[in-house]
């Protein structure tokens, strides 16, 4: 609980292991007393999720601009006026949704995205979820040993990898608008421990839908390996899930988290306003 302006606002964790839904808070008004309360439970939680928020565009971009800079997605075009706002949707007749493979966004940049916002527009009467797994946690119960071998390494991310070929079906069939880049294929080699800029704590930075290969390795080679951390970052000791609906607010941490959208809702519309934040290059440990 808070004084003055803020005395409503109150912050429920969601799971054991993060994520926080946060009352008694209109997004639009909110003062500094209470931004600041929020943007500390934002690096404490990882995920904020706020109800019945109202948000028109230029209320939401300037919400996001509280928090950081909105960042440009390399592979859709914002909304008309408001290029910070990508539309996510999957229309009614589509099978494939977007983000439903287990990821931190955009890690195929040198410099991805620090925070991501989701404003819930239209949902579907039941499913359309999105699954988060915090990788503060998936890194601090390895052994020792495996963090020692991992502190040594950096993981190559490929906006190729299959993910992306979700991405491009979905882009394809009209439901997002694709730029000019849709084409391109973007790579970065980040460590795979990366120590959070403003926490300093330690997280597990790879990701089954971007990363191919460790740095210097070949693909074969890192497989095994990869494959194990796959499994192991998302069990469900280490996850939260968000369940949507209109008006339904969002910020997560990529740089200590990975989201899943989860694809159970065909014959229904699905609409998402999304903005990044830019991030920074990952220090590693
Ligand atoms: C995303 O991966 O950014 C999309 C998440 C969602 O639509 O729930």
């Amino acid at each position: 609980m808070m004084d003055g302006a803020s005395q409503s606002l109150a912050i429920q964790p969601i799971s054991g292991a993060l994520g926080a839904e946060v009352s008694g808070i209109d997004l639009a008004r909110m003062d500094e007393a209470a931004f600041a309360a929020i943007h500390q439970a934002f690096l404490d939680h990882q995920l904020l999720v706020f109800r019945g928020q109202g948000l028109a565009p230029a209320d939401y971009v300037a919400l996001a601009r509280r928090f950081g800079a909105p960042a440009e997605y390399p592979f859709a075009k914002g909304l008309e006026g408001f290029p910070e706002i990508t539309m996510i949707a999957k229309e009614a007749d589509q099978t494939s949704n977007f983000g439903g493979m287990w990821h931190s966004d955009t890690t195929y940049k040198p410099d991805p995205p620090k925070a991501t916002m989701l404003k819930a527009v239209e949902t579907p009467p039941a499913g359309g979820d999105t699954l988060f797994a915090c990788q503060y946690r998936a890194y601090e119960t390895l052994s020792d040993g495996m963090k020692a071998v991992l502190r040594g390494l950096k993981g190559v991310s490929s906006s190729a990898k299959n993910a992306s070929a979700l991405r491009t079906a979905h882009l394809a069939t009209g439901s997002m608008s694709a730029s000019e880049k849709a084409a391109d294929v973007l790579t970065a080699s980040h460590p795979a421990v990366r120590r959070h800029p403003e926490t300093g704590r330690l997280a597990l930075y790879v990701n089954r839908s971007h990363t191919v290969a460790f740095e210097g390795m070949t693909e074969a080679e890192s497989a095994p390996l990869l494959d194990y951390l796959f499994e192991h970052q998302v069990q469900p000791e280490f996850t939260a899930r968000v369940r949507w609906e209109p008006g339904t607010v969002v910020i997560w941490d990529n740089r200590c988290m990975q989201h899943c959208a989860v694809n159970d809702y065909d014959g229904h519309r699905r609409e998402m306003w999304r903005i990044t934040l830019e991030g920074q290059v990952p220090d590693g440990v």
